[in-house]
């Protein structure tokens, strides 16, 4: 546990639709400048974990915890109003809007006075250039460009800075590395320790025991919507990560099942399908 008080706790959380049970009695917590990563396998629960802690789905019964105090959180906007940031796998972002445009998205500067207000492209691109930057991502430097012509991580990486810009304190990031490169992964990796030396709580999901393991403090694995493990960082190898996430079987042995298949399957002449 650490030592700081959690902004953000699950308490014997269940989620239900209808018949299918998808969580099963989940208690987290996250602290500021801190990362816990939520690992499972395809099917596990994330999404609807981080779904019900964005304000998209509310608990079948358990309860979520602000700053200690009982909440609920009544639609995605009343979480984000609350200081909850949710980047989903593509960043949320609008491909045919400038990188100013969805930065600012709703809140944008304007100039002038009262019916002559108009929209001030250029601090909006000199903040938000600015912003991303900041986060070490120096490639940025037009913030006219449209967002359709960035990158996977570079998307990902606006996401992050604009949430981090508006005041978020928790930041939750559903597989923001699942579509990415070695070195695209990296550059989002490197943004999660920068918003975690600001401050923030980040909650980061993913099946990649490696991403998880660059930048996570707490871990919490989950399986069948049952929280399987909770571990901190240095408690646990890699191997045994990835064993607990295949279900306690070992990698090692389901590795050496697959070697053994393919070569009894080599030297055979292809079948005819004819
Ligand atoms: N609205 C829903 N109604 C019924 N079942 C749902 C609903 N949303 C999710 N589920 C089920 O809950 C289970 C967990 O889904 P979830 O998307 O949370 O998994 P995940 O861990 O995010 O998987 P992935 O790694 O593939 O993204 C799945 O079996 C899914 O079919
Ligand atoms: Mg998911």
């Amino acid at each position: 546990m650490s030592s700081k008080k959690p902004i953000l706790e699950l308490r014997n959380v269940d989620k239900s639709f209808g018949p299918i049970d998808v969580l099963d009695n989940i208690s987290l917590n996250v602290s500021e400048g801190e990362v816990l990563c939520l690992l499972g396998d395809n099917g596990a629960g994330k999404s609807t974990l981080i779904k019900t802690l964005a304000g998209v789905h509310q608990p079948s019964s358990g309860e979520i915890l602000m700053d200690g105090q009982p909440t609920s959180f009544a639609s995605p906007r009343d979480a984000q109003e609350r200081g909850i940031a949710t980047v989903h796998q593509f960043g949320g972002t609008y491909p045919l809007m400038s990188i100013g445009r969805n930065f600012f998205m709703g809140s944008e500067p304007t100039k002038g006075f009262g019916p002559f207000k108009i929209f001030d492209r250029a601090k909006a691109n000199r903040i938000a250039v600015d912003e991303v930057q900041k986060m070490g991502i120096t490639r940025i430097t037009d913030g006219d460009r449209l967002v359709g012509g960035l990158s996977g991580g570079e998307r990902q990486s606006l996401a992050i800075a604009r949430a981090v810009f508006f005041g978020a304190r928790v930041l939750i990031l559903d597989e923001p590395t699942a579509a990415l490169g070695v070195k695209q992964a990296a550059h989002v990796l490197r943004i999660v320790n920068e918003a975690k030396k600001r401050g923030l709580a980040v909650i980061f999901t993913t099946h990649q025991v490696m991403h998880a393991m660059a930048v996570g403090d707490h871990f919490a694995v989950l399986i069948r919507g049952a929280i399987a493990a909770d571990f901190r960082k240095g408690d646990k190898s890699r191997e045994e990560i990835a064993d607990l996430m295949a279900g306690g079987e070992s990698m090692a042995d389901l590795e050496a099942n697959i070697e053994n298949r393919t070569e009894s399957h080599s030297g055979h002449a292809p079948q005819s399908n004819a």
